[in-house]
Parts: C-alpha cells; sequence; structure tokens
C-alpha cells in the first residue's frame, strides 16, 4: 500500500483552555514495504497523527489516500472495513479487550474479517510462539505485564497481515532481547510481505531499522 497524507491538520477543542493546535499541515508518503521512523518530544502529536492515519479519528482539514484512493472522507462504515481488512495498529497503551484472554484478544481481528478460524488459530500459535506470550495464552490482560501485554497487542495487529502497520512505540516496556524481536517482526513485514510501516519510536536503535526518520515538530514533519 502506498499511503499518502496530504495537509494534515488537527486541533482539540478546550472550551476554557482554548484549542490546542496539535497538526498543522501533515504531508507524508510512504511506499509499499517501507519503514517510515516518526520520532518527535512528548505532546507532540505523533500518537494523534496515528489515529487519524488508522482512520480512528478525522482530521479537521487534509486527506489520507491509501493506493492513490481518498479515504479520509469515506463513511464510517467503510473505514470500519477498512480498518479490519487491511490496517494494524499497535496502540501506545496497547487496548487489549479486558475481558478476553490473550488468545482470543490475538484472534478478535481475524474474526473480524471472517477469515477461516483454523488457519487464523495456526498462525497465532506461531507468532505467540515467537513473541514469547504463548505461554501467557490463557491469561487475561490484567494478569500480564506491561511487555507481554504489547507484545500480545502486537501479535493481535500483525495477525490478519494487514498493508499498513502504524506501530506506537511499540518496544517501550520491553527489554533489548524482546524489542530485538519486535523489531525483526516489523522488518519482515515490510521487506517479505510489503507492507507499508509507521514506527513511532524513541529507541535509536529502532529508528536505525526504518528507511528514514521523519520529525514532529511544530505540527509538521520535517526530516529527521
Ligand atoms: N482527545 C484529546 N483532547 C484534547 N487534547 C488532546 C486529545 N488527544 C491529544 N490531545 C493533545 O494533543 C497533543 C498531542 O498528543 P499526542 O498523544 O498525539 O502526543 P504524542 O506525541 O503521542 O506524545 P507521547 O510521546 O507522550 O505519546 C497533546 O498536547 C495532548 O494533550
Ligand atoms: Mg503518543
Amino acid at each position: 500500500m502506498l499511503l499518502r497524507a496530504v495537509g494534515l491538520t488537527k486541533s482539540y477543542g478546550g472550551a476554557r483552555a482554548g484549542p490546542v493546535r496539535v497538526l498543522q499541515g501533515v504531508d507524508l508518503e510512504v511506499k509499499a514495504g517501507e519503514i517510515a521512523a516518526i520520532v518527535g518530544v512528548s505532546g507532540s502529536g505523533k500518537s494523534t497523527l496515528l489515529n487519524l492515519l488508522g482512520l480512528l479519528e478525522p482530521p479537521d482539514a487534509g486527506e489520507i489516500q491509501f493506493d492513490a484512493e481518498p479515504v479520509s472522507s469515506l463513511g464510517r462504515r467503510r473505514q470500519a472495513r477498512l480498518r479490519g481488512a487491511r490496517i494494524g495498529y499497535v496502540f501506545q497503551s496497547f487496548l487489549l479487550l479486558s475481558g478476553l484472554t490473550a488468545w482470543e484478544n490475538v484472534l478478535l481481528a481475524a474474526r473480524y474479517v471472517g477469515r477461516d478460524r483454523r488457519q487464523a488459530e495456526r498462525e497465532a500459535l506461531r507468532l505467540m510462539e515467537r513473541l514469547d506470550v504463548l505461554h501467557r495464552r490463557g491469561h487475561y490482560p490484567a494478569q500480564l505485564s506491561g511487555g507481554e501485554q504489547q507484545r500480545v497487542a502486537f501479535c493481535r495487529a500483525v495477525l490478519n497481515a494487514p498493508s499498513l502497520l502504524l506501530a506506537d512505540e511499540p518496544t517501550g516496556n520491553l527489554d533489548a532481547e524482546h524489542a530485538r524481536v519486535i523489531l525483526r517482526e516489523l522488518r519482515a513485514q515490510a521487506r517479505e510481505r510489503g507492507a507499508t510501516v509507521i514506527l513511532v519510536t524513541h529507541r535509536a536503535e529502532a529508528a536505525a531499522e526504518a528507511d528514514y526518520a521523519l520529525r514532529l515538530q511544530g505540527g509538521r514533519l520535517e526530516p529527521a
């Protein structure tokens, strides 16, 4: 997937505090098979940008295109379908469903798009094994460490082989060894499957994994 964003703006209104202008004209173009790293200080709008690219929130202005098709103006239902089929998102705060086990969380995405269950389960087994969380599959999120939740969230995001993978600090809670595993998996998503990967990170070795790094500053992206 070639992802293109043109002139994205986003503000959050505070009745008393006044509007917070987070994004002020973000342009971005990432090709299939490419990994783009996004860096920027806390509060610069990295997660906000991923939420827009993941079609979870509408931009105030600007446009997002997948494969040259405008998608930011699609209806909510078509966006939801597109998200389920083509976008994987590793959230900064994981967002695992607390009432489901790790295994059920990982398989939820496959169920949502109606994939063959046995095939999805076989892949989930292999993926959770590689990410070192298979032994935790029967546990609920509250019973998992932060790093384990992060790895389960990663498995959930990639199980459907998304064409666009958004990863918000996916190694933020991990030790060096587990971080390496995640970065290896991210690289494989791009290099072996041709996924477009957008990686928000503060780790130098994670940014080094990317084809290029961009800095979000003053509401815009610039070369890092
Ligand atoms: N729903 C919201 N309502 C009001 N303000 C918001 C909302 N979401 C984000 N913001 C504000 O937008 C700014 C950017 O937030 P965002 O979470 O995108 O930053 P970030 O770069 O991801 O930071 P971090 O590195 O700490 O994760 C912050 O000042 C935040 O307070
Ligand atoms: Mg963030």
